[in-house]
């Protein structure tokens, strides 16, 4: 398995509204923390999550969290 693209070494703390959505697992997308379709040719696929109610999230961007699509700290040891 290849290693994902770190989009930058802090999770995005955003807002988001009920629904589903899906977390860029490659890195690539421009669209970060958001699957815009770049990982298309490589081993990697987008997360689907579902928001229940309107929260506040901190969404991973290094690619490396290991509860994907949530920041786990892990970003501090890259
Ligand atoms: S941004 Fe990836 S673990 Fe925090």
């Amino acid at each position: 398995m290849s290693q994902p693209t770190i989009a930058a070494k802090e999770p995005k703390v955003i807002e988001l509204e009920p629904g589903t959505y899906y977390w860029c697992a490659c890195g690539r997308s421009k669209n970060q923390p958001f699957c815009n379709g770049s990982h298309e040719g490589t081993d990697f696929e987008p997360v689907a999550f579902d928001i229940a109610e309107k929260q506040s999230v901190a969404l991973c961007q290094c690619k490396h969290t290991k509860n994907p699509p949530f920041c786990d700290g892990t970003h501090d040891s890259l």
